[in-house]
């Protein structure tokens, strides 16, 4: 099988590129990847001498570049977005290119290239906020209700990869996904930013009363929920992929990295809220445990640990994303002081 995957180059896809080339040595991957500020090759080390791996420098708004990448590709894997929240909510007009344009660019490249598949990776995001204290998930039948501009975009990208399966026959598939965590993740997420910061001897930046829960996803679980779809999923389903069982607020998150990395409290600041800062997420994944006999393998805490030790292990990795453009967004989201 020859893959395309776009966003190689990024916190997920590429642990996706390095799964796949470990799981499935037979097969061909080509990554399509623009290296904004969060793609970075380094990532893909193992994976650049191999012949079975190219790499093509390009936006996926560029429809030359994807039609040649797209030569002999039999599945596309999408995962280039604009990520970030906060960054959406101070610059959305990039969210819309990337993530509405962009994918629309890349729906009719593939549907061109005739491949057997296209996989779309997006958010719970699209699918609002729960409230506090309720019990409720998000499924595959909750209706769509975005409510920042990062996930109003990936709102628009799925409708329009559903849009490509009925009106053209795209053979698509849709995952939608809680929060990942990991090795790779660019340190402006909650995880990586409070694990290296505490490393750099800095506060840990908790938005609001730290109250917001989010459903937490080792990514190597996504990797293999995707692998899933792609091998057993139906063409047009959407399936949801979430790793926990129960509730877990960010000030317990932040507390349980704090005492892994033996500080106290003392370490947390509490900052202002993010706008319009969704309350609760949590997913409902029985539709692909039952239908495709996937579930979470890592728990949430065991996988915390060797977490903080990736990132303590290898502080060249994150010490150069942390240098440069990364300071002035730092200081324009927590204040010059931070
Ligand atoms: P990331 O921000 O770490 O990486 C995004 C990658 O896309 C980068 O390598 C970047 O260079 C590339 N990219 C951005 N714009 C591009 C463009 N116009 N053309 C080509 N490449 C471009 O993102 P991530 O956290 O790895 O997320 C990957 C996907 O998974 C996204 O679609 C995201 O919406 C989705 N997702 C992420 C999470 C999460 O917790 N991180 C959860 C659910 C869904
Ligand atoms: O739910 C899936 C989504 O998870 C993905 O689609 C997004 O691409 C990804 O960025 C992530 O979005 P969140 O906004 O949930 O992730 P983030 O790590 O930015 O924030 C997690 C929680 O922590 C959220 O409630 C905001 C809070 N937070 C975040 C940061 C960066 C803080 O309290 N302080 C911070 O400094």
């Amino acid at each position: 099988m020859k893959l395309l995957v776009t966003g190689g180059a990024g916190f997920i896809g590429s642990n996706f590129i390095l799964y796949w080339m470990k799981n499935y040595p037979e097969d061909e991957i080509v990554n399509v990847d623009k290296l904004t500020y969060a793609g970075n090759l380094d990532n893909l080390k193992s994976a650049t001498p191999s012949p079975r791996y190219k790499f093509i420098h390009s936006d996926i708004c560029d429809a030359v570049a994807l039609r040649e990448a797209l030569v002999g590709v039999d599945t596309v894997v999408h995962f280039a977005a604009e990520t970030h929240v906060d960054r959406s909510i101070m610059e959305p007009g990039a969210f819309v290119r990337t993530n509405v344009v962009g994918t629309h660019m890349l729906l009719e490249a593939a549907l061109e290239a005739r491949v057997g598949r296209f996989h779309h990776v997006s958010t719970d995001e699209v699918f609002g906020s729960l409230e506090l204290g309720s019990t409720k998930k998000f499924s595959e039948t909750t209706c769509y209700d975005p409510r920042s501009p990062y996930s109003a975009s990936k709102a628009a990208s799925d409708h329009l990869v559903r849009a490509y399966f009925h009106t053209y026959g795209l053979p698509v598939t849709i995952t939608n996904c809680s929060n990942n965590y990991g090795p790779y993740q660019f340190p402006e997420k909650l995880i990586p930013l409070t694990i290296t910061n505490i490393l750099e001897e800095k506060k840990v930046p908790v938005y609001g009363d730290g109250k917001n829960i989010r459903d937490w996803l080792h990514v190597e679980d996504h990797c293999r929920a995707i692998d899933v779809v792609l091998r057993k999923g139906k063409i047009g389903e959407t399936y949801c992929v979430g790793g926990l069982r129960q509730d877990v607020d960010n000030n317990a998150m932040v507390h349980k990295l704090i005492g892994l990395m033996g500080k106290d409290l003392s370490a947390i600041e509490f900052v202002k809220d993010r706008q319009g800062h969704d309350r609760r997420y949590a997913i409902d994944w029985t539709k692909i445990q039952r239908e495709l006999g996937w579930s979470p393998l890592h728990d949430l805490d065991t996988w915390l640990v060797a977490t903080v030790e990736w990132y303590t292990k290898n502080q060249d990795w994150w010490r150069r994303t942390k240098s440069g453009e990364y300071q002035s967004y730092y200081e324009k989201q927590y204040g010059a002081k931070q």
